[in-house]
């Protein structure tokens, strides 16, 4: 609704996965002479409206539409677009047994070979944001071959190390994570829904690190024009943009932060994780394998990765063809930042204009 407001065309992709989640996919065709297809990954809590809701102007699928671009955008399993699966229904458990390690290496070699195929292009540009670009390098850790399809990879606010962050709120709940995975294994609790309260929350993390116009500014972008005026609008604008998570990828990232390792996800249980991986503990993900030409997005503001993080993963990554730090911005701004495109968008297309297709 969102896109045909702005009155671009789209279109509607529906593709199943090995392990049968029926995923959804959003096209915007180009808007002027094509110079490539872009696949855009929405991060935790987030589906494809996180591209296009700042609007015709700013908006990342918008403007690269017009610079020329192909743009598909991404729903993974679980999230409000892609909430069905052939044999399972979401009140099963078993739907909601992943986190973003099967998202990397489950639906999105399904996504990226379908648009291959649907466009007959070799190789796609990619962008992700924060746990979209993670999935990715999910993927050419277990599957090496990716690294062919795809020209270049943009991660804004992207995390694989964590745990240094200097917010007090983020640090305490990642202490929690053991308690909190055992409590809601017993409750029986899978899928986290967004709600009005957790986005409260969610908020209220945001703002302790920055109690300044940084935090107005984003629950502006986030909720509505004025704070006061976002107290009423928040239940719709909760149920417009944000969208379930399994509560194991919340823990599987709780656990990142709490061992400061990129590793799969960790059962705490010696018997599981060895029928799982063979060994006791959890294998780290390798990144010597990510070899195509990456560029990272930083915002200085980031109260989830904090900068040492971010050089860190810079640092073990081969092939980093840039690293910005975007002064003022925090986790959520490349999405709901007003000025995107100035402060984020526009280098985007710079750095795929500068990369044309092999
Ligand atoms: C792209 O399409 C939109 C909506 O149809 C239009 O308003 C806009 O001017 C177009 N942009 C370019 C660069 O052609
Ligand atoms: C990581 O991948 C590289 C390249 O495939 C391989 O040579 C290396 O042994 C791997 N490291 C680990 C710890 O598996």
């Amino acid at each position: 609704e969102l896109i045909e407001g702005a009155e671009y065309p789209i279109e509607k992709h529906v593709l199943t996965t090995t392990d049968g989640y029926i995923l959804k996919l959003h096209r915007i065709r180009p808007n002027a002479t094509f110079r490539g297809t872009v696949l855009l990954m929405p991060g935790l809590f987030s589906t494809a409206a996180d591209f296009v809701v700042t609007g015709p102007e700013n908006g990342l699928a918008f403007v690269l539409a017009d610079a020329g671009y192909d743009v598909w955008l991404a729903n993974v399993r679980g999230s409000r677009f892609s909430r069905k699966n052939i044999k399972l229904s979401v009140a099963d458990s078993e739907f909601w047994d992943f986190s973003f390690h099967e998202i990397g290496t489950i639906d999105l070699p399904a996504i990226i070979d379908y648009i291959l195929r649907e466009t007959n292009a070799p190789k796609l540009y990619y962008v992700g944001h924060n746990q979209g670009m993670t999935n990715l390098f999910a993927l050419l850790s277990a599957k090496p071959r990716y690294n062919r399809k795809i020209h270049h990879a943009i991660g804004l606010a992207t995390f694989g190390y964590l745990g240094t962050t200097d917010n007090r709120v983020v640090r305490r709940a990642a202490e929690l994570t053991d308690k909190l995975y055992s409590t809601l294994k017993a409750l029986n609790i899978h899928e986290l829904k967004p709600t009005p309260d957790i986005v409260r929350l969610m908020s209220g993390i945001v703002c302790s690190s920055d109690m300044n116009e940084l935090c107005v500014e984003m629950l502006r972008g986030f909720f509505g024009s004025t704070v006061d005026r976002s107290r009423n609008l928040l239940p719709a604008m909760v149920d417009d943009l944000l969208t379930s998570v399994s509560t194991r990828q919340l823990i599987h990232i709780g656990q990142l932060m709490q061992t400061k390792k990129f590793q799969q996800f960790d059962y705490r249980n010696y018997m599981l994780n060895t029928q799982k991986y063979g060994q006791a503990k959890p294998p780290e993900y390798n990144l010597s394998r990510v070899l195509l030409p990456v560029s990272l997005f930083h915002g200085t503001k980031d109260f989830i990765t904090s900068a040492k993080d971010a050089l860190r993963l810079k640092d073990e990554l081969r092939n980093v063809k840039n690293f910005l730090e975007i002064p003022d911005l925090n986790h959520i701004g490349f999405v709901y930042s007003d000025r995107l495109y100035a402060r984020v968008n526009r280098k985007i297309i710079e750095i795929f204009n500068q990369h044309p297709k092999a």
